[in-house]
This record gives structure tokens, sequence and C-alpha cells, in this order.
């Protein structure tokens, strides 16, 4: 039977169809279950027991619990676990990760478990490193597991942080009411958050964190996107006020780390907008309960320690769930369980295959000569590109017909460009070329990223022989010219990493970088010229 599973990635969190969760939250109930009551037969039947399998342990940034839960998780299932020692390693010497993953690749490691501060590093040594398998003959393609990259995702995180909330709700996914306080900027774990709340048919989320710290834009967008209410608030005391108050906090630790000088300086008031009080406790409903990722501060936990002892403690629970849900994570990539899994796989998720250029009629079908003027003689043959920007202000479409020009190949061939009105009175730009008389297929495909909802004319002998309107491809990659604006991703030039971007459409017409997750304009992705 086809387990879809077994030699799986799980880069982020939607790596995991909403099905496929539910499946693992139900597995991961059953083996705590068993561990609990110490029964052997049902433990034996999630246990790997292989002693080929390990799984190799890559932090490039600190970690206690992550690391030692995937680690006693492996011992759980009688496999070996290996570590790169990273301060000691190759990488300090300059080697690339393509290099360094597909050596310990080649030596027989199945299952990578890697933290860095580079985003999209997982997904993009998947790919990679399946290619090596590949050109090596190895009868494998390694799994990667994301144990937190940068400010982008911590898919581990969530899968344990949903179960906790589960246990807390009875297993129930029809509705859930989420404070989430704390650095919601910096934090990876809440902003797994944005799509992992899919897994509940109702999803109210309370963002608590002062200007500074607030959630980014672009995880708030992707939360109403998926149909989640979501409120914000500057600080504990001001959400207190409110009248409907979440049963269910999430609280994270200002990320130190990550910040830059300007928010270091108001650390202390940042602090007190986020940090737990005694005086609030009278304040909560009946029933709540508190989540933290950890680690704490220990000198300014925004849980406060006197809490630990009191009926608000869901944090220790949910940091011991990390390793049975890594446990049931391991079994699950190793083929061990999952065959009875039935509904959907993210694996059957498919990008279909869009046109882009689609061809219109032309107005003057009865062939009569159109007014497509070069200056002030009419263009005879050549191509025109009509509708720039449309609605966009004159300077940025005149900013906007440079990039394209040099973007298409068009900046040494006769011709110029212009703004006008269309009849709706919004300005548009235009550029003709005389004598360009087509555009080849990757041409067009540029042309359709970087001017989709344009029109392009052929024109012949004075008359519009075709007429094609653009629009945006679903998938944009393998353009020199274009890279991710995220410093911080693996894709992105300063990594000198050699990764060619890859972008996927929004549902908003963005594009997405299919690494880190960051979203572009069509604007955005080219490379400035
Ligand atoms: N929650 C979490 O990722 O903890 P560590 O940084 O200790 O792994």
């Amino acid at each position: 039977m086809n387990n879809v599973f077994k030699g799986r990635s799980l880069c982020v969190i939607e790596d995991f169809s909403i099905d496929e969760r539910r499946y693992f939250f139900k597995k991961t109930q059953e083996l705590k279950r068993a561990i609990l009551e110490n029964n052997e037969a049902v433990m034996d039947s999630f246990r790997i027991n292989d002693p080929d399998f390990g799984i190799y342990e890559v932090f490039l940034e600190d970690s206690t619990r992550t690391k030692e839960s995937f680690r006693n998780a492996a011992k759980f299932h009688h496999a070996k676990v290996s570590e790169l020692l990273c301060d000691s390693s190759s990488i300090n010497k300059g080697e690339s990760y393509a290099d360094t993953f597909n050596m310990l690749s080649g030596y027989s490691n199945r299952i990578f478990i890697v933290r860095s501060k580079v985003e999209g590093l997982t997904k993009w040594l998947s790919e990679e490193t399946s290619e090596y398998a590949e050109r090596n003959h190895l009868p494998y393609k390694p799994a990667f597991i994301n144990a937190g990259d940068g400010k982008h995702e911590h898919p581990t995180q969530e899968l344990l942080d949903e179960f906790s909330f589960l246990e807390r709700l009875n297993m129930d996914f029809s509705e859930i009411h989420l404070a989430l306080v704390g650095d919601l900027y910096h934090g990876r774990t809440v902003h797994s958050k944005a799509n992992g709340l899919k897994i509940f048919d109702k999803v109210t989320v309370d963002l608590i964190a002062p200007d500074e710290l607030m959630m980014p834009e672009n995880y708030i967008e992707i939360m109403k996107e998926n149909g989640f209410k979501v409120n914000i608030y500057p600080s504990i005391e001001n959400y207190l006020d409110c009248g409907d108050i979440a049963k269910i906090w999430y609280f994270t630790r200002p990320q130190l780390e990550r910040m830059g000088e300007r928010i270091l300086k108001k650390e202390a008031e940042l602090r007190e907008a986020i940090t737990f009080k005694r005086e609030f406790i009278d304040r909560l409903k009946e029933g709540t309960k508190f989540y933290h990722p950890l680690p704490r501060h220990k000198e300014h936990p925004t849980i406060p320690t006197f809490l630990d002892k009191t009926e608000l403690n869901g944090w220790e629970e949910q940091a011991i769930n990390g390793m049975y849900c890594r446990m049931i994570l391991l079994s699950l990539i190793a083929g061990k369980i999952g065959e009875d899994f039935s509904g959907q796989s993210a694996i059957e998720k498919d990008y279909k295959s869009e046109e882009y250029i689609v061809e219109v009629q032309p107005e003057n079908k009865d062939n009569k000569e159109k007014n497509i003027s070069e200056g002030v003689r009419p263009i005879r043959n050549g191509i025109v590109i009509d509708h720039i920007c449309k609605g966009d202000s004159p300077e940025d479409i005149r900013k906007h017909i440079r990039l394209i020009s040099s973007v298409i190949g068009l900046d040494n061939a006769r011709g110029g460009e212009w703004i006008s009105h269309g009849s709706d009175g919004k300005f548009k730009g235009i550029i003709f070329r005389p004598d360009v008389m087509d555009l080849s297929r990757k041409e067009l495909k540029r042309l359709a990223a970087i001017a989709p909802h344009c029109t392009l004319n052929i024109i012949k002998d004075g008359k519009v022989a075709k007429k094609f309107r653009t629009h945006m491809p679903p998938r944009i990659y393998n353009f020199e010219d274009m890279s991710c604006k995220n410093e911080a991703c693996i894709s992105n030039p300063v990594n000198k990493e050699g990764v060619a971007s890859k972008f996927y459409r929004t549902n908003d017409g963005g594009y997405r970088c299919a690494y880190c997750g960051k979203v572009h304009s069509f604007k955005e992705i080219w490379n400035k010229r």
C-alpha cells in the first residue's frame, strides 16, 4: 500500500495537508497514551526498530528542546543519532551548504534535522540533495526537517503547539480562540501559525504586541485569506480591557538576538507591554491556559515563574509533547506508520500549467488602419506594448517602462515610449518598437511577469495583425536577473549559494518566494539596473 508520508520533508507547516496533520495528531495521542500507560505492544507498533535508520542533526543556531527532543525521539525508535559539530565543520572554511549536505547525504544519512538563520534552507536543500542523489545513483532521497529557519517557520514546533491546544480542546477541531502575545515580529513559531491554525474550522486570533513587535503584515494577510478573524492590541493591559478574551494564550520571548539597535533601546518598554503581571490573574477567564515555545528569559520571562505552580501552566506539558510529536514524525517519515491514512495529501498539490499570453481579437477586425503612433507618425511594422501599469502615477509608470524595456531586451532597438490616458481617464504606459517583429516564448514569459494585464500588439503594414493579453504566470523561475529581496533567504545573492530564485503567484497578484515565503510585487522581483 502506498504510504504518502514515507521519505517526506517538512520544511513549512503546509508541507503536510490539513488531513495529514489531523492524522498526525490522532497518532500522537495514541502513542502518548501508550507511553504513559507503559503499553509496550502499542509502543512497538510505532517503533522503527531499524538499525540502518538514523537522524542527522545540524544545528547552526542554538537549541535545547528541538535538538534534544529529536535525539530522545530517535532513542525511542532505537535509531542512531549523528550530529554535525557546526563550530568545527568545514562550513567555517567557506564550504557551501550544498557541498556540505550533498556529502553528508552520500554517507547514508537520510533524515536531516536542520536549524539555521538562513530562511528557506531546508526547502532548497531537499531539492539540491535530490539531484545529488540521482546523479550519484543513491538508493534514497534525503528528507529534511526544518528545525527553525530565521524569522520564517518552525513547523515541528507548530505541530506540538497545535497538539497541545487540541488536548486542551478535547481534540475538537471545530473552533479555536487564541491570543498570541510577545515578539510576533521576529518569532518564527507564531509565523507558522498563519497556516498552521487552518486545522481548525473556525479561528479567532488576538495579536498582542506593541508596533515594533507586531506580526508582519504578510502573515496577517495570510491569516485573513485563510478566513481567520484577527484582532490587534498593543499590550496585555489593553487586551484585558476588551470584552472577549481568549482562554488559550501563547507567549513568546522578545528575540533580542534578532533585533536592531533602534528596537533594543526600547527593550524595557517593549517587555512591559508583553509581560504578564500578578494583578492580571483575576481578569482571566476560568479555565485559561498559557503556552510558550520556550526558552523563557531567566531575568525577564514573559510568563513569570510565580505562575509555574498554577492551573495556567500549559507550557510544561507542551514542551514534553514535543518529544511525542517528534517520535510520530520520525515514525511517519520512516514509513513505520501512515498506511492507514486516508484523505488529501499535500503531495497531491499540483501547479496546473496556465497560459499567460492569450491571443485576443484585434479591434480592427475589418483591417482599418489603427492610429498607433510613433511620435507623430503611425507605426507600420513592429510591436506595441499597451496598458502598462494602468492606474499608476506617470512617474511610477515611466520607472517601470524603463525596467520592462531592459528586461525584455528592447533597450537597443529603435522606438519610444509614452504615457497617455485610457478611455477611463487613467494613466497608462505604452512602449513601441518598430522593427521588432516578434518576441520569443521566453521573452513572452518575462513580459507577462513584468507587465501583466498589458496588451502586446504585433503591427504589420500599419495594421494590428495580432493582439495578445498578458497574465501573471503562476510560477516564474530560472531567470538570472530576478531575486528574492529578503537578505535572510537562501536564494538572495548575499548568501552566495548560487540558488536560482523561484516565485509562485499569490491570490492577490503578488509573487511569493518558494524558499522563504516573502511576498513581492511583480515589479520587485526584478533586479535593479
Ligand atoms: N522551542 C524551541 O525551539 O526551543 P529550542 O530553541 O530550545 O529548541
